[in-house]
């Protein structure tokens, strides 16, 4: 049951997961030692588990959960202050996903308010909404593992 629906999720994400523009996300940090790449995956998947039990745009919140990190930098290494990092990212992200893939409004909108409460704008449909939750959720998850992770060292 699980497998089946690894692979339901898989073959809605192919063209996005297989692509390099997304893998390079594999080489920058996010949360305490997860990849942008595997947070994003694990937004993309919580995202499309509970889009496809709601009955809602299933698809739609598994791609965007796979490009709403699309970012190419660590702030502080650009000089953002991480205030200005939540609100710009989202826009940079919607930018780069444009530039690699063909995206729906829905979509962009999901990508551009997935900082929702912390910057930015609200979203516009339900499944920017679940997605922003499920963002937060897998942020505060990976935050502990990550400092559980240091602690038992
Ligand atoms: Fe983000
Ligand atoms: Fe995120």
């Amino acid at each position: 049951m699980k497998i089946r629906r690894y692979a339901q999720y898989l073959n809605t994400v192919k063209d996005v997961i297989t692509s390099p523009d997304i893998r390079r996300l594999e080489k920058y940090d996010q949360h305490m030692g997860t990849s942008r790449l595997s947070h994003s995956v694990n937004v993309s998947y919580k995202s499309y588990r509970l889009a496809s039990l709601l009955g809602w745009n299933a698809p739609a919140a598994a791609r965007a959960g796979l490009m709403h990190d699309m970012f190419y930098y660590n702030f502080k290494e650009v000089g953002f202050t991480a205030r200005e990092h939540c609100r710009i990212h989202p826009q940079i992200a919607l930018y780069n996903a444009r530039q690699s893939f063909d995206i729906s409004p829905l979509e962009s909108d999901i990508i551009s308010a997935h900082m929702w409460l912390a910057a930015g704008k609200r979203p516009k449909y339900k499944e920017g909404y679940l997605v922003t939750m499920v963002d937060k959720y897998c942020a505060a998850e990976e935050f502990f593992k990550g400092i559980f992770k240091k602690i038992r060292r």
